[in-house]
């Protein structure tokens, strides 16, 4: 096996991102069938960021394919204008109504998914002002735990740094622990809106 890369995202990574999304949308585990449509995860949380701000992606690359990216957004306010006019309304137009139950009875139901993939102002949190930025990161299995984690988040802070974003927010499944570790590891530090429910972290670019 070669040495994994980081280096910048590219257009035709669109697939590949979509499918470490959905490789990591279970609380950081595989959610592949988890929902009736496997498109959902990927659509809300993943694909309008690298539309918006393919130049604030990042991506690792093993063995010639996309295993795992870090995908930022220097201004939230910015994104959740464009998201409300450009990407909620085809996003409801695709997904109208949450389809037939699966399985798997996930905690963050399909119902409230599509709610929040058809709502911009989900992500205006309290401390947008301070901690304008905000990121998703994800690598699969194999790419865990090996440092790449540390190294996209470093990449991600000094891209914003460069463009004079002062500060990052991010959410967390609060069922997913392993993420929190790491965050705190990094050095976030949980932010007033935080709840145990809905975690929310934050740090300074640089
Ligand atoms: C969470 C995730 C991004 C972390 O990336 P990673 O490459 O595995 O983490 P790193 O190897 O860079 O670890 C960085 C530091 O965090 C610590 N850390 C990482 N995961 C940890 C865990 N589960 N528990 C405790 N510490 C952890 C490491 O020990 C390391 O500490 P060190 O640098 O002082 O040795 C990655 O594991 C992942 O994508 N998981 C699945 C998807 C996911 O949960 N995404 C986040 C959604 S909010």
């Amino acid at each position: 096996m070669s040495e994994p890369v980081i280096r910048p995202y590219r257009a035709a990574d669109r697939a590949a991102v979509a499918e470490v999304c959905l490789r990591t949308a279970a609380a950081g585990g595989d959610a592949t069938g988890v929902y009736s449509d496997d498109a959902l995860m990927p659509e809300v949380y993943a694909m309008p960021y690298v539309d918006f701000a393919p130049d604030l992606a990042f991506v690792v690359e093993l063995d010639g394919r996309v295993a795992g990216y870090v995908l930022g957004i220097a201004d939230t306010a910015e994104f959740i204008d464009w998201y409300a006019r450009e990407w909620a309304p085809g996003f409801r137009a695709r997904h109208p109504l949450a389809g037939p139950p699966t399985a798997h009875r996930p905690a963050y139901s399909e119902a409230q998914l599509i709610a929040d993939g058809g709502d911009a102002e989900r992500m205006r949190i309290p401390e947008l002002e301070d901690y304008p930025a905000h990121l998703h990161i994800d690598l699969l299995p194999e790419l865990q735990g090996r440092g790449l984690g540390r190294r996209l988040i470093d990449r991600l802070r000094a891209a914003l740094a460069e463009r004079g974003v002062p500060a990052l927010h991010l959410g967390i499944d609060a069922a997913n622990v392993g993420a929190r570790a790491f965050y705190e590891r990094l050095g976030f530090h949980e932010l007033p809106s935080s709840r145990p429910d809905v975690p929310r972290f934050g740090i300074a670019t640089h």
